[in-house]
């Protein structure tokens, strides 16, 4: 698979099947995504795989919570900005739609929607999760630094046939990962990547993208 399929056919898939991920896959895709750049070369993440009964161990805590009706732990992040503004809010706001509508939930439908949200928890089924740290130490430029590390590793899992999903939502349960992971003292969670086999019922369609002159500008 050449980089522009790889990039083109990667996408934030939200159902896998229950097929496990070989622990040799997982590795050779993580010593290639080392190669990934970082300012400075401080390659600042800290990366958990988690499989089998570890896996099984976040998710059956986490929905424990979730049953219990626990909005979850204080932020460490924002994930967004507080005011939200033009052009983003409706982009954001235009994705969640597609999603639902995929889904066939309609548009007052908060039970449902929460249910399509809380299916972040169960990593929508994947049978293999990386959860990515970063020192509370880093900056604005060692989280880019962390986002194009796990680009590269969701264009390697393409090359091995696998999807995944980037997910800040296990931000939100983030001391129940820690429970099983135990990071030292010091980490951020930044964010979960579900892998997997992608289910083929998953059939949402692709999120559009703003047109390249929206986000891009050429000077001669
Ligand atoms: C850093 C990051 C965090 C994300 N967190 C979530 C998440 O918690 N749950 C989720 O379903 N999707 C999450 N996504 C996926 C985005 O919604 C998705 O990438 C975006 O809508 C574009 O769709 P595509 O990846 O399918 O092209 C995240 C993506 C990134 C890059």
């Amino acid at each position: 698979m050449d980089v522009h399929e790889a990039v083109t056919t990667r996408r934030a898939v939200r159902a896998f099947t229950a097929e496990p991920v070989p622990r040799q896959v997982l590795e050779r895709v993580l010593a290639t995504a080392c190669h990934a750049p970082s300012g400075g070369n401080l390659q600042p993440w800290q990366v958990y795989v988690l499989t089998g009964a570890a896996l099984a161990e976040v998710k059956k805590r986490t929905a424990e919570r979730l049953a219990a009706g626990d909005p979850g732990d204080e932020r460490e992040y924002p994930m967004y900005p507080a005011a939200l503004g033009s052009p983003y809010r409706e982009r954001r706001a235009s994705a969640a739609e597609l999603r639902y509508a995929a889904l066939g939930i309609p548009r007052g439908d908060a039970r449902a929607r929460a249910g399509a949200v809380a299916a972040n928890w169960d990593c929508f089924g994947a049978p293999a999760a990386l959860f990515c740290y970063l020192d509370r130490a880093m900056g604005a430029p060692q989280w880019a630094d962390a986002g194009m590390y796990l680009q590269t590793v969701m264009l390697l899992l393409r090359a091995e046939g696998l999807h995944s999903c980037p997910q800040m939502a296990w931000s939100v349960y983030r001391e129940t990962v820690a429970e099983v992971v135990a990071p030292p003292g010091g980490l951020v969670l930044f964010c979960g990547l579900s892998v997997g086999h992608a289910d083929p019922g998953f059939r949402a369609p692709r999120t559009p993208r703003a047109p390249l002159t929206e986000t891009v500008t050429f000077l001669e």
